[in-house]
């Protein structure tokens, strides 16, 4: 077997589309097998057999999970540690946004909304998830911030507290592995505007290349990311050349924090 994460086991969820059906794409081209878990177990279900067609059957298994359903969580994680032989990796990665406004005006409800699905969800993808990566050393967990979670804008209260949660919740669940003696790393990815379908309401809002062109004005680079560069660095975390790298927050975003 040959490719950088050969041999891996790695659970991605939100993987019917945008950076988690990027991730899973990036991984089986690399050798590992993937598990695309989704809400959207349909959109799951054609990535897998896309992959399976381009890299072989066996390589690809889709699972229908609402990331902040605890009892799906346990029965996803068994299913696909029983499919893929194994967890050694787990990518938790499903979350969302929204149209908040200020704090004045978002609901409770849709707080609890955003914490719930961006929060919850790796809260239960580590608490379930790391026997399983426990039992398959070397193992890592990666978790998708944003670049949102470490520095704020007036208008996304929700998606600020919440991203910027699952920044410390990555560095405590790196502590906890590394205090139980466990080969386990636990990293989070912080990236800039990506162009998958989350940028939509934008596009709606201005039109495709305006809105493009106005996001990628803030970013030094002068563009907004692909996916496959989120991929990329997710492929790093996942893989054994990043087997010293714990407890850390990789910034894809441009150069956006560095001003
Ligand atoms: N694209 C960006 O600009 C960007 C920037 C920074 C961070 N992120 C983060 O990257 C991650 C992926 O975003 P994306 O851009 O691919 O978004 P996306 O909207 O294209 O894809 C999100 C996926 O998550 C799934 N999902 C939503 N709620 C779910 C739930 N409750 N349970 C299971 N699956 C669920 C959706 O069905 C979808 O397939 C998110 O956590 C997002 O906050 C994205």
């Amino acid at each position: 077997m040959v490719g950088r994460v050969a041999g891996k086991k790695i659970f991605i969820t939100g993987a019917a589309q945008g950076l988690g059906a990027a991730m899973a794409a990036a991984c089986a081209a690399e050798g590992a097998k993937v598990a695309l878990a989704d809400i959207n177990a349909g959109g799951a279900s054609d990535r897998a057999d896309a992959l399976n067609a381009k890299h072989g059957a066996g390589t690809a298994f889709a699972y229908a999970l609402d990331v902040t359903n605890e009892e799906q969580w346990i029965a996803a994680l068994e299913a696909a540690n029983a499919a893929l032989g194994g967890i050694s990796g787990l990518v938790n990665n499903a979350g969302i946004s929204s149209r908040e406004g200020g704090i004045e005006e978002l609901s409770l409800e849709g707080f609890r909304k955003l914490m719930s699905v961006n929060v919850d969800s790796v809260f239960l993808g580590a608490k379930h998830g790391i026997k399983y990566l426990a039992k398959n050393q070397p193992g890592s967990i990666v978790n998708i911030s944003s670049i949102a979670g470490l520095i704020a804008n007036h208008t996304s209260p929700g998606y600020n507290a919440s991203k910027a949660a699952v920044w410390l919740l990555s560095k405590n669940i790196a502590l906890h592995c590394a205090k139980k003696g466990l080969d386990v790393r636990s990293n989070s990815i912080h990236p800039t505007f990506i162009d998958t379908p989350i940028l939509d309401p934008i596009r709606n809002m201005f039109g495709k290349d305006e809105a493009e062109a106005k996001l990628g004005r803030q970013v030094p680079l002068g563009r907004i990311g692909k996916p496959e560069e989120i991929a990329a660095a997710a492929l790093y975390l996942l893989s054994d050349e990043s087997r010293f790298v714990t407890g850390a927050e990789l910034k894809v975003d441009g150069g956006i924090s560095a001003m």
